[in-house]
């Protein structure tokens, strides 16, 4: 017994931080809950590549993340560009010396609409953000990961309650969240038995960024081709509605530190057990 106490407590002695070494990607890290995860992972001595289609938020997150101690590089470019993928894991490799340890598939949007009016683009574009460039950037990185060199190796996908539950108004985002958990499984049983690789995704709730603002904030996105797609839910409506929290047992939305945190849980050592899960973080909506 006291055997496993001592144990115990050394494994969490981690004087240099919970991700001491190791190397991230961390898409969509521009903003919202990618900057915060971004931020704690440095906290936890991780190398971080801040990854983003806005190259100045990217580069302000890079910046204060080494004003503060951490070290981070922002390599920025749109997840819907093959090419851009590429550049993102010959960087990263290169900023590690060699190895990346964990990728967090985390950018992304939504872009809603009731099944009867919703377009090939609608559908397409959100497949294509959701489910094509994460498994492009995760086979890109492959010959980082299919490594036998005794240190972790983390996938974390970036799932929503759309993806376990369906959401009206989100055929598309349902399904592509839905598909990253597939995805995330797959990972799990491909490269866990020989590499030892832990992939698992988290499936938010309502978590407080641009995403779930009011749309009247004006915020936008903008396709590859130059159409801009409003974020954001109409003020009254879904997220935006002042009954919105009365079905999540903490009766609020989870900030985006919070968020963040779920995601280092899952990168750290603390969850070397953990695979091929989808974790809900909804304070409890759902359960
Ligand atoms: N906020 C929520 O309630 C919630 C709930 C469930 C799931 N999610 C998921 O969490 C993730 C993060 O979202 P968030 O809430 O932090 O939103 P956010 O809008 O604050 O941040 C998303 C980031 O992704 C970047 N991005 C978008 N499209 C990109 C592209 N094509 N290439 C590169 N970067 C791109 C954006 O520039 C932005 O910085 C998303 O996958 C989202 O679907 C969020």
């Amino acid at each position: 017994m006291a055997e496993r106490a001592s144990q115990i407590a050394g494994h969490l002695n981690y004087p240099k931080g919970l991700l001491a070494g190791q190397v991230a990607i961390i898409t969509g890290s521009g903003q919202g809950i990618g900057a915060e995860a971004a931020r704690l992972f440095a906290n936890e001595g991780a190398r971080v590549v801040i990854s983003d289609i806005d190259a100045a938020k990217a580069k302000a997150v890079a910046e204060s993340i080494n004003k503060s101690g951490g070290s981070a590089i922002a390599v920025s470019g749109d997840m819907l560009n093959a090419e851009y993928l590429k550049t993102l894991v010959k960087k990263a490799a290169e900023f590690g010396n060699g190895k990346i340890n964990i990728i967090v598939n985390n950018a992304g949007y939504t872009w809603d609409g009731v099944i009867h009016k919703m377009t090939d683009k609608q559908w397409d574009n959100i497949i294509a953000l959701h489910n094509t460039a994460p498994f492009k950037l995760v086979r890109e990185a492959a010959p980082y990961f299919r490594v036998t060199d005794g240190e972790p190796r983390s996938i974390i996908n970036i799932s929503s309650t759309s993806g376990v539950h369906g959401n009206a108004g989100q055929a598309n985002y349902s399904l592509a969240k839905s598909g990253i958990n597939g995805l995330t499984k797959a990972i799990a049983k491909e490269w866990g038995p020989k590499f030892g690789v832990r992939a698992n995704s988290i499936a938010f709730g309502h978590i407080l960024t641009r995403l779930t603002a009011a749309k009247e904030d004006g915020a936008f996105v903008t396709t590859p081709d130059g159409e801009k797609i409003a974020l954001g839910i109409p003020k009254g409506q879904g997220a935006q509605s002042k009954d919105a929290n009365l079905d999540i047992p903490l009766r609020r939305a989870g900030t985006a530190t919070e968020a963040a945190s779920s995601i280092l849980m899952l990168a750290s050592p603390l969850s070397s057990y953990i695979t091929g899960q989808v974790i809900m973080v909804t304070g409890g909506r759902n359960m």
